[in-house]
């Protein structure tokens, strides 16, 4: 996310409802702004700590041979994009709540993304985020000697980057706050594979998120990214390497 003020150039591409709320996007000049509930989301103009999410997951993955990424939040696509420019990943899927936002994903807002959406190892899933991490599926187990039984278990990832909120002080929608807690913070420790990495992007510092990430991780890395104006941004990243 990145928090400027929006132009009074812009104007409104599409209007649209959302969760607890609703969605505007609007052109400024080349550029888009993804606006909710009145307040700033996204824009194409700026993306470092959004790349930064992800370069440091696939740093802290190391050699691990075709990574398996989850990015949470798609936006302007600028996370997604900066993962797939490492070769070594494998597959990458992208939980976004917004329908509309995966629309324009694919639409004006692809030339940010560099197509992202059309690459093959990228695998949307529109849902809520918070629910997903504690979902469960069933899926059928095989071999000799095993019947028709659902075993309960959920997908897991090598590394879990996560940009939804403008932070965990700071979330868009009041739901999203138990992401951050310490039941979300188990949820989303049970998605990860041995030796992952968990990354949240946040727009303050947020002392206390880093303590709970201290108390459930090895290691606690906090990286801090210059914008224009204000506070940095901050990157956490958490993992047991
Ligand atoms: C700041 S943007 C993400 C920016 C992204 N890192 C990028 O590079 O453009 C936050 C995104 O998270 C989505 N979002 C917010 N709450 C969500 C939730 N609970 N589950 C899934 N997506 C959510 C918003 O619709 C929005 O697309």
């Amino acid at each position: 996310m990145y928090t400027i003020d929006s132009t009074t150039d812009a104007h409104e591409i599409e209007r649209v409802p959302a969760a607890d709320g609703e969605l505007v996007l609007r052109r400024a000049g080349e550029h888009y702004e993804i606006i909710s509930n009145g307040c700033f989301l996204m824009d194409t103009r700026a993306g470092a700590s959004e790349r930064l999410l992800v370069r440091t997951a696939l740093d802290a993955l190391g050699d691990t041979p075709n990574p398996r990424i989850l990015v949470g939040g798609l936006g302007v696509g600028f996370t997604l994009r900066e993962a797939l420019t490492d070769a070594r990943v494998a597959q990458v899927t992208v939980i976004e709540r917004e329908p509309a936002v995966v629309r324009w994903g694919a639409g004006p807002l692809a030339p940010f993304s560099g197509h992202a959406l059309t690459d093959p190892r990228v695998r949307v899933v529109t849902s809520d985020l918070v629910a997903w991490v504690r979902s469960r599926v069933a899926e059928p187990t095989a071999g000799p000697g095993v019947g028709p039984v659902a075993e309960q278990s959920h997908e897991r990832f090598h590394a879990l980057c996560l940009d939804i909120d403008n932070g965990p002080d700071w979330t868009v929608t009041d739901g999203n706050a138990s992401l951050y807690d310490d039941a979300g913070l188990a949820a989303l420790r049970a998605r990860l594979l041995p030796g992952g990495v968990l990354t949240v992007w946040s727009a303050t510092a947020s002392p206390e998120f880093a303590d709970r990430l201290r108390r459930r991780f090895a290691h606690v890395s906090v990286h801090r990214v210059p914008v224009p104006r204000g506070e940095p941004d901050v990157v956490f990243v958490a993992s047991e390497r």
